[in-house]
């Protein structure tokens, strides 16, 4: 029996990008079984709810989930569905893997940095929102624990072990924020003895924002807290030609959702434009989650070819085509 997969299509440009995922996914001899689920505002329009519980229970029972950007509406009451998600399925680390391809409109062509954020606590915890009643001040509250900073600093080492990578870097603002950051960056050098076969170093993130766009090459693998890990891997994301190259896995014990980076771009969606390479390379990753190394190697060369040759490309990649001509270019390529 074939592997089930929750595949959530999402709002916006989601599912014309999902839907291009799902056929090079299918091209390259993948073989899934897909339990199709709504959320966000799609979900909400059908069922008046953000996060039916059909999907929550899709989400929990197959394990893996590939999902496309979903729209939060803005306005009273609505927490953000992706951080809704991650904290209800535990999934705290957030991979951002960032990397060259040739051929795009970035300034850079040696990439290959991954990010390693903390997903569930720090500024993101949604601890201590308060706004006073006449609208002057307000304040919310970041909490990092020894057992959350321990746990993703472990996740970036054994990452770094199992994929042959030379150098964990933690990112933090300890001269600052002496008791949150701080508590997070003991932590880093603790786990980071335990790994002597990788090279370990530490910075601070308003540095590490300008080595970044110096110096990309000197990084590796960085791990950091939520705010800052949200922060630094758009950073990235832009190294390599924008949010359209970026792809995003969320992971927890036994669940593991996997996305682009961006949002639904209303801007754009319905008009056949979106960059569908996000969500591909969010499939790849899911690929590697699998075990299936070779048809995540198929993929990822077939897109790299049609990015070089530039042939049917979307416009931020330089191109003049939409999203399904760049898709039947790495079809055809498969
Ligand atoms: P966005 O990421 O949707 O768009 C930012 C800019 O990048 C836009 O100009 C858009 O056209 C462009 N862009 C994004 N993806 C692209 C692609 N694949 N190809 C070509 N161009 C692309 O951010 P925005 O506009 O701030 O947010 C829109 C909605 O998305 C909001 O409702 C927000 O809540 C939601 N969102 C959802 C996320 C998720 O589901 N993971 C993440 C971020 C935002
Ligand atoms: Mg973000």
């Amino acid at each position: 029996m074939s592997r089930k997969i929750t595949v959530i299509p999402g709002d916006g440009i989601g599912p014309d990008i999902v839907k291009s995922a799902l056929a090079i996914l299918e091209k390259a001899g993948c073989e899934f079984d897909y339990e199709f689920v709504d959320a966000g505002l799609t979900a909400l329009e059908k069922t008046g709810e953000l996060l039916p519980q059909a999907t929550l229970d899709a989400i929990a029972k197959n394990g893996v989930t590939l999902k496309g950007p979903l729209t939060t509406p803005v306005g009273e009451g609505f927490t953000s569905i992706n951080v809704s998600l991650r904290k209800r399925f535990g999934l705290y680390a957030n991979l951002r893997p960032v990397k060259s391809f040739k051929g795009t409109q970035a300034r850079y062509d040696n990439i290959d940095i991954i990010t390693v954020r903390e997903n569930t606590e720090g500024m993101y915890s949604g601890l201590g929102q308060k706004v006073s009643e006449d609208g002057s001040e307000a304040e919310a509250m970041s909490k990092i624990t020894r057992a959350g900073a321990e746990r993703i600093v472990r996740f970036a080492y054994d990452l770094a072990r199992r994929e042959g990578r030379k150098k964990v870097t933690a990112v933090h603002k300890a001269n600052i924020l002496k008791s949150t950051s701080g508590l997070f960056l003991k932590v880093a050098r603790e786990i980071a003895d335990e790994y002597p076969d990788i090279e370990s170093a530490e910075m601070i993130v308003d540095a590490a924002c300008m080595r970044l766009v110096m110096n990309p090459e000197d990084f590796d693998v960085l791990v950091t807290t939520n705010l800052f890990g949200d922060i630094l891997s758009d950073l990235c994301a832009g190294l390599v030609g924008g949010l359209g190259m970026a792809p995003g896995a969320n992971i927890g014990k036994d669940c593991a959702i996997f996305e682009a980076v961006h949002g639904s771009a209303p801007d754009i969606a319905g008009k056949n434009l979106a960059n569908p390479s996000s969500v591909i390379l969010a499939a790849v990753q899911m690929l590697e989650y699998l075990e299936m190394p070779e048809p995540a190697e198929k993929i990822t060369r077939a897109l790299a070819e049609v990015i070089e040759s530039g042939d049917r490309t979307t416009r931020d990649l330089g191109g003049s085509h939409g999203t399904t001509d760049f898709t039947d270019a790495i079809i055809e390529r498969l």
